[in-house]
C-alpha cells in the first residue's frame, strides 16, 4: 500500500480554549451574541474590530474577569483544556494563574520590580529565596526586560518607563507559568519602539504560551498573529488564518473593515 506524504495538518493541533455560543449581557444590553471560537496552542490569535464591538468583553470571558462586574449575565461554554471554567465550585484564582491577563495601561503594583514579579508566586506555596530569584530572572528575560532592570530589581517598578512597566507586568503574568496569556491592547499606550519590543517578545513567547491579543492596530495583528478573529457589534464575523483575513477575507464586512472603510 502506498503511503502518501502529506503536509502536517495545522488544524490538527488541539484547542487549548474552546468557546461555544457565548452570550454576555450588561444588564439588558447584549454585548456578545453567541461567539464560537477555538484557540490553538502555541499560536497568537488577534481579536480585531471597531471600538465597542465586544473584544475586551469576550477576552474577559476567557478568565472570568467579567464576574467582577455587577449586572453581568453570561451564557454558553468556555472550556480550558476540555474543562468548563464556569462550572460551579471552580476556583477563579487558579484559573487566572492558568489564563493570565495584561491590560492596556501598564499597572505595576507600587512595589519593587522584584516584588511585582514574585507577587503571584508568593500567593501560592512557599518558595525559597533561590527559587524566587530564578523565577524573577527567567520571567524578566522572557519579557525582554532583564538587561534593563537587572541592576535595580529592588527599586520601585513605578520608576520605570511605560514600556518597561508593561514588560514587567508581562513578566509578572509569566512568572506563574500560565498556559494562556490574554493581552488587551497592550501597546496602545506605548511609543512605537516599546510597542515593537513587545511585539517581538510576543512572537518569541508563543513557543511556550498561547497568546490571545486584542488590538485595534491592524498592522500589528497582521505582523504578529497566526490567526485573526474579526468582531462586529457583538458578533464574530470571520475567523481565519491572519493572511486570509487580511489578503482574501470572505465576508464583505471584514473587507470593509480591514480596508479602512469604517471603524
Ligand atoms: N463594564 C461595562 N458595563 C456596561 N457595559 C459595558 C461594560 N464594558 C463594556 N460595555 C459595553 O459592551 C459593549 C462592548 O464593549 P467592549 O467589550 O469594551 O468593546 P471593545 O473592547 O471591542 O471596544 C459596548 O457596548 C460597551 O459599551
Ligand atoms: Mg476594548
Amino acid at each position: 500500500m502506498a503511503i502518501e506524504a502529506t503536509e502536517p495538518d495545522k488544524t490538527a493541533a488541539p484547542p487549548i480554549i474552546d468557546t461555544e455560543d457565548v452570550h454576555l449581557w450588561y444588564g439588558s444590553n447584549e454585548a456578545l451574541k453567541g461567539i464560537n471560537l477555538t484557540f490553538k496552542e502555541h499560536e497568537i490569535t488577534a481579536l480585531i474590530g471597531p471600538s465597542g464591538c465586544g473584544k475586551s468583553t469576550y477576552l474577559r470571558t476567557l478568565n472570568r474577569m467579567n464576574d467582577l462586574i455587577p449586572g453581568v449575565t453570561i451564557k454558553g461554554e468556555v472550556k480550558l483544556k476540555g474543562k468548563d471554567i464556569y462550572a460551579p465550585g471552580n476556583d477563579t484564582v487558579s484559573l487566572r494563574k492558568e489564563v493570565g491577563m495584561v491590560f492596556q495601561q501598564p499597572n505595576p503594583f507600587p512595589f519593587s520590580i522584584y516584588d511585582n514579579v514574585t507577587y503571584g508566586l508568593r500567593l501560592g506555596k512557599q518558595h525559597t529565596r533561590e527559587q524566587l530569584d530564578e523565577a524573577v530572572e527567567t520571567a524578566l528575560r522572557q519579557a525582554a526586560v532583564w538587561e534593563e532592570v537587572k541592576d535595580k530589581l529592588h527599586d520601585s517598578a513605578l520608576g520605570l518607563s511605560g514600556g518597561q512597566q508593561q514588560r514587567v507586568c508581562i513578566a509578572r503574568v509569566l512568572a506563574v507559568k500560565p498556559d494562556v496569556v490574554l493581552l488587551d491592547e497592550p501597546t496602545s499606550a506605548l511609543d512605537p519602539i516599546s510597542s515593537s519590543q513587545i511585539e517581538s517578545m510576543l512572537v518569541a513567547l508563543k513557543k511556550d504560551y498561547t497568546i490571545i491579543l486584542v488590538t485595534h492596530n491592524m498592522s500589528q495583528a497582521s505582523r504578529i498573529s497566526d490567526r485573526t478573529a474579526f468582531f462586529l457589534q457583538g458578533h464574530l464575523v470571520e475567523y481565519d488564518d491572519t493572511k486570509t483575513i487580511f489578503l482574501n477575507p470572505h465576508k464583505k464586512e471584514t473587507e470593509d473593515y480591514i480596508s479602512g472603510r469604517f471603524g
